[in-house]
């Protein structure tokens, strides 16, 4: 009698536990339930019913093991129905084979990362990044540079002087800087030699906007201020520095020309991929200018050079119209 009830108990669990697994809907676990669980006419009772036949002796062991039976199935059942209750649609929300959709990522204006660039390849040489202010006043936008009150480089219609500012020889002038050369002066009048220093940043001038002009561009300016320092550091450096960024071993060639603040001057030209090409100005510090921010010309010399970045960048990337860089056109933009 034990034994038979022992084995009845052992095959309505069994029975159960596989009636509840393969159950696939809300509909199936309810008839799992009522079949093996239910009050009035589930298989739990004939159980029950073999529990009263037994005898008193076998009772408490049958007893435990009839306890321990529906506890399962009544576990199995209700893990279950949890599952089979749960939304279809919260389940299949992540589908782990659809395509991702790609994020948009932004990117570095490409004078920025020209900037960046021309940045690390002058670090590497011993050069400081230094910055000044892009309202300028005239005297380091001019005086210091030993720029003269009657000078053309003054002209209103070639500058971008403030409405309520003078113009033309007034100290009080305050302009857009026309240039970054005003980095030199700031940073000699507050450090004394040697100086090695590049500045780079934005100029502005009234010029007419075209394919390869705009009243908006970024130079970058060098400045190298010691003892012994000669026009063969000048082309060393700016040849290591050209064919650093362009990634070839080019050439670099010096044209006498004229600024106010160096001495001699020189217009620098690139010869890359068989082309010779306009970078910038430099020359030697004009003494007149060390002289200015209290530097003795007896003791120190220097170089300086000022290039035009978008000229660079344009060269590198064969970008066509400088208009380009300032229209904000992600077509454009998407391609660095
Ligand atoms: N400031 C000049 C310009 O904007 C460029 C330049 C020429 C800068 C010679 C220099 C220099 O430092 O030495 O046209």
């Amino acid at each position: 009698m034990t034994a038979d009830a022992q084995s009845a108990f052992a095959s309505y669990r069994d029975e159960a536990l596989a009636a509840i697994a393969s159950a696939g809907s809300e509909d199936e676990i309810e008839a799992v339930r009522v079949e093996f669980l239910g009050k009035k006419r589930g298989r739990l009772k004939d159980l029950q019913a073999l529990l009263g036949q037994a005898s008193a002796e076998d009772r408490p062991a049958l007893g435990q093991t009839f306890n321990q039976v529906r506890t399962e199935v009544q576990g199995a059942l209700e893990s279950r129905q949890d599952a089979l209750a749960r939304p279809v649609e919260a389940v299949s929300a992540i589908d782990v084979t659809v395509p991702g959709k790609r994020p948009r990522i932004g990117r570095r204006h490409p004078l920025t990362k020209t900037m960046d660039d021309f940045k690390d390849i002058v670090s590497r040489m011993g050069f400081e990044v230094a910055t000044g202010p892009e309202l300028e006043d005239d005297h380091h936008n001019f005086v210091a540079l030993n720029i003269p009150p009657v000078h053309p480089a003054r002209d209103p219609l070639d500058n971008f002087y403030l409405a309520t500012a003078g113009v033309g020889g007034d100290d009080d002038a305050v302009l857009m800087r026309s240039q970054t050369s005003t980095v030199q002066i700031r940073v000699m009048e507050n450090t004394s030699p040697p100086v090695r220093i590049v500045s780079l940043g934005r100029c502005y001038r009234p010029d007419t906007i075209d394919a390869t002009h705009h009243c908006m561009f970024h130079q970058m300016e060098g400045l190298m201020v010691d003892e012994d320092v000669t026009m063969a550091d000048l082309k060393t450096v700016l040849k290591q520095f050209a064919t650093a960024f362009l990634g070839d071993d080019v050439s670099v060639r010096f044209r006498p020309s004229f600024f106010p603040f160096t001495e001699p001057s020189v217009e620098v030209d690139v010869l890359w991929r068989d082309r010779w090409l306009e970078l910038g100005g430099a020359g030697m510090v004009d003494p007149n200018v060390l002289q200015h921010v209290g530097y003795d010309p007896e003791q120190v010399t220097g170089f300086a050079f000022g290039l035009g970045i978008e000229r660079f960048c344009m060269m590198r990337y064969q970008v066509t119209d400088i208009r380009r860089f300032f229209e904000n056109d992600l077509r454009f933009l998407d391609q660095f």
